[in-house]
């Protein structure tokens, strides 16, 4: 009996240490260092849920950095300005509470930041204008809020924004952006709003979503009257978790005013800075189009020259080679002087 219960306890605890074996064996074998890849045709570093507290040294031209789920806390000036050929920029989940002004200065290639997650307290003015960010998540910062109202920027915003995600930001009054011309998709649910203001939408022209997921929920109906007619005549699509309240008698009663004219003023404010910006990309592509022409027919019309210049000296040389063969009349006059003198 006895050495059946020991075999049994040997067994088990075998069985034990093997699992625990797995586990520690499987920890061990995850990577500890960033590694690289290329992952849509872009050489990527990828350094998620390392838990490192600072930015390694690495290789230079990565157009992706994933630094998401480790524990930096602070973004510095330096921190990122060897590594301007990032494109996408993964630090979601992350501790980060500061950022410093020019952090992201060098990122003049950068098109999508990810900052969602942390504990940011205040946004670099720098961000809104990087030439190349086209999405910004922000979410999920629980004291972004804090600071919004202190939000100096200068406008109109310069980045290209075209989706920001300020969801689960415990935001109570929206910040004023101003102009953002290329917003599609704007996701501020999840966040307690205290109010809501139709201009504040005005300012983006070519909006087409709006997330407003239980962020509505307890302003009144009718002080959301302006801002529905205004996505309903702009065909703005808005999500709400619950629509029943808008078709109520109670919203039907509130009363109806017309679209005052400073949304109208925004609006168009709004849609020139956007035809602006569109024909100065239209005029760099064109530009583009010209120059690499005028570069192609350079290239050409040197080509075509060098191979003139080669047809000619091949001709030179054979005229030259065809000349010697004939010696010239001259001398042959000469040896038959030099010949009658030796006679
Ligand atoms: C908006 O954000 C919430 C929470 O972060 C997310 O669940 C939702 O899918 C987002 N909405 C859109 C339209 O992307
Ligand atoms: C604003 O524009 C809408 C149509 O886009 C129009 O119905 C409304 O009268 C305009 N408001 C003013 C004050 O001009």
């Amino acid at each position: 009996m006895n050495r059946i219960q020991l075999c049994i306890v040997v067994v088990c605890s075998y069985a034990v240490c093997a699992k625990q074996m797995t586990d520690i064996e499987a920890l061990a074998s995850a990577p500890t260092r960033c590694t690289y890849e290329y992952a849509f045709d872009m050489y990527g570093a990828h350094c998620a849920g390392l838990r490192l507290n600072k930015i390694p040294s690495l290789r230079g031209g990565i157009e992706i950095l994933d630094f998401s789920d480790n524990k930096l806390q602070e973004i510095h000036d330096d921190t990122l300005s060897s590594y301007s050929s990032i494109k996408f920029l993964y630090l979601s989940e992350n501790q980060i509470y500061s950022i410093e002004e020019n952090a992201f200065f060098y990122l003049s290639n950068l098109q999508t930041l990810d900052l969602s997650k942390n504990v940011i307290l205040a946004l670099p003015e720098s961000i809104f204008h990087l030439s190349s960010l086209r999405k910004l998540y922000l979410n999920g910062n629980p004291l972004l809020h804090l600071h919004f109202s202190n939000l100096k920027l200068s406008r109109p915003i310069q980045a290209p924004i075209e989706l920001l995600d300020i969801s689960e930001c415990k935001i109570k009054v929206l910040p004023e952006w101003g102009i953002l011309p290329q917003l599609i998709l704007y996701n501020i649910s999840n966040n307690p709003l205290t109010s809501i203001d139709a201009l504040h939408f005005s300012s983006m022209c070519k909006l087409s979503k709006v997330d407003l997921t239980k962020s509505i929920d307890n302003l009144k109906l009718c002080d959301m009257r302006m801002t529905i007619t205004w996505f309903q005549e702009k065909k703005v699509y808005f999500q709400l978790e619950d629509y029943s309240k808008l078709n109520s008698r109670e919203f039907e009663s509130c009363r109806k005013e017309e679209i005052p004219a400073n949304l109208n003023a925004t609006y168009h404010e709004c849609r020139s800075l956007y035809r602006q910006e569109q024909s100065i990309r239209t005029s760099r592509r064109t530009w583009l189009t010209i120059g690499g022409g005028l570069a192609g027919f350079l290239v050409g019309f040197v080509l075509l020259l060098y191979v003139m210049h080669r047809h000619n000296v091949t001709q030179t040389k054979r005229a030259e080679k065809e000349t010697k063969k004939i010696p010239p009349d001259g001398d042959r006059q000469a040896s038959a002087v030099l010949l009658n003198n030796v006679a």
